[in-house]
């Protein structure tokens, strides 16, 4: 169990994880999309240069998938904890899905983007909410500009979102929580390491992390079954 006391600032880093036992897959690991698709033809600015009809097709795919999966208990409960502890929750993840905002999550960062966004590839235009599918033999969607509409997702080899702020509530973390995230992809993968020595460091999920070493609790199960029970929230004045 993982005690919270009302000193507490917690940082929590999901990942694909969590919404696996909504239905989305993950990346990587039996039945990951990356064993399906290959990241340099569908997830990358040089993708989205040589094919962006490709790209496209992708993110109706993901979007279509997304569209149907509801919240599971891992985000209900996340979504919980943070009406009880307001913002000494920073609830960052790396997931393009809107599930911890349909659990009722208020204030998720979103590092990698969101799958239900767009926005143009040449100007400042903001993004904007976007569920639509993009697949032959519809045309691709252009901006007023002239530029093309993009999915608003960090590619690799792109910068991700956020990251003053992330940065920010590292620093002021006494406790990191890891959910549902294999620990290889950076920045990400580094948070835990980041932090460790001076807050304590938790992972949930069934398996190890590559970044195991960084934790200094583990508990390998299910998020959706761990997570309802593993907060101890005591208020104490
Ligand atoms: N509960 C918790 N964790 C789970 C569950 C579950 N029910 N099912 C699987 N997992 C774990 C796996 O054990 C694995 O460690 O979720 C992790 C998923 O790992 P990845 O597929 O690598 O996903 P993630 O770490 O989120 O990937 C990071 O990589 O491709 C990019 O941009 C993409 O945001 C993504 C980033």
């Amino acid at each position: 169990m993982v005690r919270v006391s009302n000193n507490d600032r917690i940082f929590v880093l999901t990942g694909a994880g969590v919404s696996a036992e909504s239905g989305i897959p993950t990346f990587r690991g039996v039945g990951g999309l990356w064993r399906n698709y290959r990241i340099e033809e569908v997830a990358s600015p040089s993708a989205w240069r040589r094919d962006p009809r490709l790209v496209w097709e992708f993110y109706s795919m993901r979007r279509r998938v997304a569209r149907e999966a509801e919240p599971n208990p891992a985000h209900l409960d996340l979504a919980k904890l943070e009406q009880r502890i307001g913002d000494r929750l920073f609830l960052c993840t790396q997931n393009v899905d809107n599930l911890h905002e349909q659990a009722g999550a208020r204030r998720v960062v979103h590092m990698h983007g969101e799958l239900f966004k767009s926005r143009c590839d040449s100007c400042n235009r903001a993004p904007f909410a976007d569920a639509r599918t993009y697949e032959p033999p519809a045309e691709l969607p252009r901006c007023e500009c002239g530029g093309r509409i993009r999915p608003h997702i960090c590619w690799f080899g792109e910068t991700p979102f956020e990251m003053n702020r992330i940065l920010q509530a590292l620093d002021g973390c006494t406790l990191f929580l890891a959910i549902g995230t294999s620990g290889v992809v950076e920045p990400a993968a580094s948070f835990a390491a980041q932090v460790s020595g001076r807050a304590r460091t938790v992972y949930v999920g069934p398996e190890e992390p590559a970044n195991r070493y960084a934790f200094t609790e583990r508990y390998l199960g299910k998020a959706g079954e761990l997570l309802p029970s593993l907060f101890e929230v005591v208020e104490r004045r």
